[in-house]
């Protein structure tokens, strides 16, 4: 079954055409990013403005790539929230358009569910990346239930628990700030980067010399019973360590890197233990960074529990994984009941 798929959510307009779930034909992605970084943050309208600049050449481009026909599309899917509505608007009416015109089904997609079945992908450069760093995509389509899913990006923080595909539970999420919000937010203050500076504070922080390092962050609700997560605080203690103390900007960044990555683990560890996962599944932007990666692994491999990573190009917003959860749900959905909906959780 060929699924094209359409993820407008933020300030990617992304289309893709992908296999059965895992096979990968096409993927084209058009990109606001330069515009937000003159601002300092997304401004909704410029992002939807740009979503609808960009939306039928990135279209046309992953039918192009594919080298298929509008007849060969056997679905179209969208990822209907959460994001900002305007953007969401011009994905979800451009995919009901092309369901109406080729009369094929429609499929819409939660965003936070479409980050988990990154893990389903299979890339070349997935396979690659494994071999390199024996921290890539290690699972492909071969998923194992019951699995715990810890979904961090810009916007969540959300870890559930999947006992199969279309079963989700809530376990808990961040408070406040998610984990991607905190690591820009914590950028910006240090100096490192105005917009989205996850990846620029990830690669300062490997810089530091641990000898170094003379001061220690709080680690927020690392040993409660629950499994909500707090981030304000932490970016708070950050801006008081730089305003009243003397450290080299790569070791605050190490420390709060190390003080998020601590928090994320152990919480993410106990859920599984709890819950008897035979997986862990990271997904979202913020499951791009290195020490999140490897230390996930290796504590959970510590217990016998695989652990599934999507590649670095799959982890940040693309239609890929719109198109795997799309296949793998079929949340069939008549076309004039789709809508655009900013505000939906993961369980939605
Ligand atoms: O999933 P995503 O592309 O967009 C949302 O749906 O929010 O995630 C973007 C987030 C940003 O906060 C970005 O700074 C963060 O992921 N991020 C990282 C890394 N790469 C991206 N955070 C920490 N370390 C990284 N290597
Ligand atoms: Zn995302």
């Amino acid at each position: 079954m060929k699924i094209l798929a359409i993820e407008t959510s933020c300030d990617e307009t992304a289309a893709a055409v992908v296999e059965d779930g895992v096979k990968v034909l096409s993927s084209s992605m058009a990109t606001s990013r330069k515009l937000h970084e003159k601002t300092g943050g997304v401004v909704p309208e410029v992002a939807a403005r740009k979503q609808v600049e960009s939306i039928v050449p990135v279209i046309e481009e992953a039918l192009d790539e594919a080298k298929l026909k509008d007849k060969d599309i056997d679905a179209v899917a969208v990822t209907v929230g959460p994001g900002l509505i305007g953007s969401l608007i011009v994905g979800v009416e451009a995919a009901k358009s092309l369901a109406l015109a080729w009369n094929v089904p429609l499929i819409p997609v939660n965003h936070l569910v479409g980050h988990i079945y990154a893990n389903f992908i299979q890339t070349k450069r997935a396979k690659k990346e494994l071999k390199q760093n024996n921290v890539g995509a290690e699972v492909g389509s071969e998923i194992e239930f019951p699995v715990i899913a810890l979904v961090v990006s810009g916007g969540h923080t959300d870890l559930v628990l999947m006992r199969g595909h279309g079963d989700l539970e809530y376990l808990g999420g961040t408070l406040d700030d998610a984990a991607g919000e905190a690591f820009d937010k914590t950028a910006r203050l240090l100096g490192i980067a105005d917009y989205l500076g996850g990846s620029e504070l990830s690669a300062k922080a490997a810089l530091c010399d641990k000898s170094t390092h003379s001061f220690e962050l709080p680690r927020p609700k690392i040993n409660d019973d629950d499994f909500d997560f707090s981030f304000s605080g932490l970016k708070t203690a950050v801006k008081r360590v730089v305003e009243n103390e003397n450290h080299p900007t790569e070791v605050v960044a190490h420390e709060f890197e190390t003080a998020v990555v601590d928090v994320l683990v152990k919480k993410t560890i106990k859920a599984a233990k709890k819950h008897g996962a035979r997986m862990i599944l990271l997904g979202g932007g913020v499951a791009a960074n290195k020490p999140l990666r490897s230390r996930m692994k290796n504590a959970a491999g510590r217990l016998g529990i695989k652990v599934g990573i999507p590649s670095i190009e799959l982890c940040t917003d693309n239609a890929i994984y719109i198109a795997s959860a799309a296949f793998f749900n079929k949340n069939l959905k008549p076309i004039d009941e789709v809508v655009a909906d900013p505000s939906l959780g993961i369980t939605d």
